[in-house]
């Protein structure tokens, strides 16, 4: 069970019954937080976020999430920091370490990032983000968006949209969502598709528009424009005709169908304006998830930190 662990580094090594607890765990946190109220559980400790790449949704609400459980909050901006004079990411750590810091919530560019800083400091570590890899609380968050709105996750066919490849939002949703018993779908261009992800139970279907009228959720992936090293498909234009939520592809759709997208939209690429601002999508309300699930994580690795200590 993950409330084994010191860290949360993705969602690959959680089981059923781990994402069943932090999904029971939310909701008090989601109440407090739209109260406007505070809890005391990590009164005196110190969350400090280290994010190697920009952020706007997960390093804000890490940090009110940790505000809202009353800890002291120290955000390092990488680029006035002595990382940019060369210092080591273990050395960054163990700096912070040294400083207090109960908790380092990191995003990096690459892949594994996380798990280095876990292995070779005591504070705990929590992955906003590392390369093509995971992105847990995202991943939790969307579970929750999705459990919160259709009352379960077994049995759901959910569709993931466009650049799978480049995707840690994508990687920690299958694992998430197969654990918990949904059908995972991807659609999007073959170079955008990686090889071989049928055999992480993952149907890939190159037509969207035969996805979209099976599916109960869609998440719309951002094209990661940043982290392609090559053009992966030949124009966009032609990704758009093929790939784009539109109004009239929406048509094809279960009535009741959920669209998410985890931010941030490239408006007119992936998605229109007018369907990400449509009423059954839930991209607000992801964002809100946001701050409550990682105010759950954040406090379910305390509380296991508490009993492992006693
Ligand atoms: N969804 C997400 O990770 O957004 P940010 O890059 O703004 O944190």
């Amino acid at each position: 069970m993950f409330l084994k662990f010191k860290d949360l580094l993705g969602l690959e090594h959680l089981d059923k019954k781990d994402l069943q607890t932090i999904l029971d765990s939310v909701k008090p946190f989601k109440d407090l937080f739209k109260k406007s109220d505070k809890a005391s559980t990590l009164r005196g400790k110190t969350v400090v976020t280290l994010f190697y790449e920009p952020s706007t949704r997960t390093r804000t609400s890490f940090e009110i999430a940790a505000k809202r459980l009353s800890a002291d909050v120290v955000n390092i901006t990488v680029s006035n920091s002595s990382i940019v004079k060369g210092e080591s990411l273990i050395d960054t750590g163990k700096t912070l370490e040294a400083m207090g810091a109960d908790y380092i919530i990191i995003r990096h560019t690459l892949a594994g990032t996380p798990d280095i800083l876990a292995k070779n400091l005591n504070v705990s570590i929590i992955n906003a983000g590392d390369g093509f890899h995971e992105h847990p609380t995202q991943g939790l968050l969307d579970l929750y968006t999705i459990y919160e709105r259709k009352k379960r996750i077994e049995g759901l066919k959910v569709l993931l949209v466009g650049d799978v490849l480049h995707s840690r939002v994508a990687k920690s949703n299958m694992w998430a969502l197969t654990k918990m018993g949904a059908e995972v779908l991807v659609s999007g261009p073959s170079t955008l598709v990686p090889a071989g992800i049928e055999n992480l139970g993952v149907k890939v279907f190159y037509n969207l528009d035969e996805a979209v009228k099976i599916a109960d959720v869609l998440n719309i992936l951002r094209v990661q424009f940043e982290r392609q090293q090559e053009n992966l498909f030949p124009s966009i234009r032609e990704y758009i005709s093929l790939y784009q939520l539109t109004k009239e592809r929406l048509t094809l759709a279960k009535s009741d169908v959920l669209i998410m997208h985890p931010g941030p939209v490239n408006r007119g690429i992936e998605i229109t304006s007018e369907v990400a601002d449509a009423p059954n999508t839930a991209i607000n309300e992801q964002i809100i998830n946001g701050i409550a699930v990682r105010m759950t994580v954040l406090c379910l690795l305390e509380l296991i930190k508490r009993e492992n200590a006693s």
